[in-house]
C-alpha cells in the first residue's frame, strides 16, 4: 500500500546548464521506469531548467530547503510559495547538513515543516544520528527527539503530505551504508513511534527512506526491507545512469 520514493539529493553540485542536462537524461531513462515514485532535489538556481527539462514527465521537483515565512525581509531566504509557483511539489525539511553546517533545529525545524504544509508542498523530514550518539547506544533516543521536534502537534491528514527520512549522519557522504537490518530496525521503531504519537493508520501509510551512501549496488538490500519505503540518495543521484540503476534496483527486489 507505500509506493516507494526515490529522490536524488542534489545538494550543492552542479551549475543551472548541468541541472538541467541531468533532469534531461533522467527524463529519457527513466521513461519505462516501474511503478515508484522519483523526486528530484535540484539547488534553488537550477530549479527553473530542471523543471522545464521535467515538463511532461511524472518525476517531482523539490526545493532542498524553505524559510518559515511565505514573504518578507529574509535576505537571502526562499519561501514553500516560491518554490510552489516555481513548479516544485516537494521540500526537505531537517537535513542533517542544515542542522550541522547551518544550525537548524528543534522549533525551528517544525516552523519549517509548517511552512511547507502550507505551501501545499510534500516535506521529506530528515533525522538521524551521529556516530557518537550511535556508539552510546542512543541512535533510538535521538531520532524520536527530532522526529518529535519537527512533526508532533501535526494532524493526521498533514501526515498524509509527510515522508521521514532516516539518514544516519555516519552513512552520508562517506560511502559506509547502514546494513539493511541496522537500517529495518531504526525504520521499524520509528514506525512504531508515529504509531503511539497518533495512530495505526497513520504508521502504516507512512512513508520512511533510507538515506546514506545509496548506490545502485547495495539499493536492493535495502529497498527489500518491510519498513523501507525508498531512498533519499545524495552523491549516486548526480549521475543519470545510477540514479537509474537505483530505481531499478528496487523493481528486481519488487
Ligand atoms: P549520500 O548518498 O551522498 O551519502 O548522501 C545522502 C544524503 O544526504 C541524501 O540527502
Amino acid at each position: 500500500m507505500r509506493r516507494l520514493l526515490l529522490a536524488g539529493n542534489w545538494k550543492m553540485n552542479g551549475l543551472p546548464a548541468d541541472g538541467a542536462a541531468l533532469a534531461r537524461g533522467l527524463a529519457q531513462r527513466l521513461i519505462d521506469a516501474p511503478a515508484v515514485d522519483i523526486a528530484v532535489f535540484p539547488p534553488f538556481l537550477s530549479i527553473p531548467g530542471v523543471v522545464a527539462a521535467l515538463k511532461g514527465t511524472s518525476i517531482v521537483v523539490g526545493g532542498q530547503d524553505l524559510h518559515p515565512a511565505a514573504s518578507g525581509a529574509h535576505t537571502g531566504n526562499t519561501s514553500g510559495e516560491m518554490l510552489k509557483a516555481a513548479g516544485c511539489g516537494s521540500v526537505l525539511v531537517g537535513h542533517s547538513e542544515r542542522r550541522s553546517d547551518e544550525g537548524e533545529a528543534g522549533e525551528f525545524l517544525a516552523q519549517k515543516t509548517r511552512a511547507g504544509l502550507r505551501a501545499g508542498l510534500q516535506v521529506i523530514f530528515c533525522c538521524g544520528e551521529t556516530l557518537e550518539e550511535r556508539d552510546a547506544n542512543r541512535t533510538l533516543s535521538v531520532v524520536r527527539g527530532q522526529l518529535a521536534d519537527g512533526l508532533s502537534g501535526l494532524t493526521p491528514t498533514e501526515l498524509e503530505r509527510i515522508v521521514i527520512a532516516y539518514e544516519p549522519v555516519w552513512a552520508i557522504g562517506t560511502g559506509k551504508v547502514a546494513s539493511p537490518q541496522q537500517a529495518q530496525d531504526v525504520h521499524a521503531a520509528i514506525r512504531s513511534w508515529v504509531g503511539q504519537t497518533w495512530d495505526a493508520g497513520t504508521a502504516r501509510a507512512m512513508r520512511i527512506l533510507y538515506g546514506g551512501s545509496v548506490k545502485p549496488g547495495n539499493a536492493a538490500g535495502i529497498l527489500s526491507q518491510p519498513d523501507i519505503d525508498g531512498a533519499l540518495v545524495g552523491g549516486a543521484s548526480l549521475d543519470a545512469a545510477s540514479f537509474d540503476g537505483i530505481v531499478r534496483a528496487q523493481a528486481q527486489e519488487a
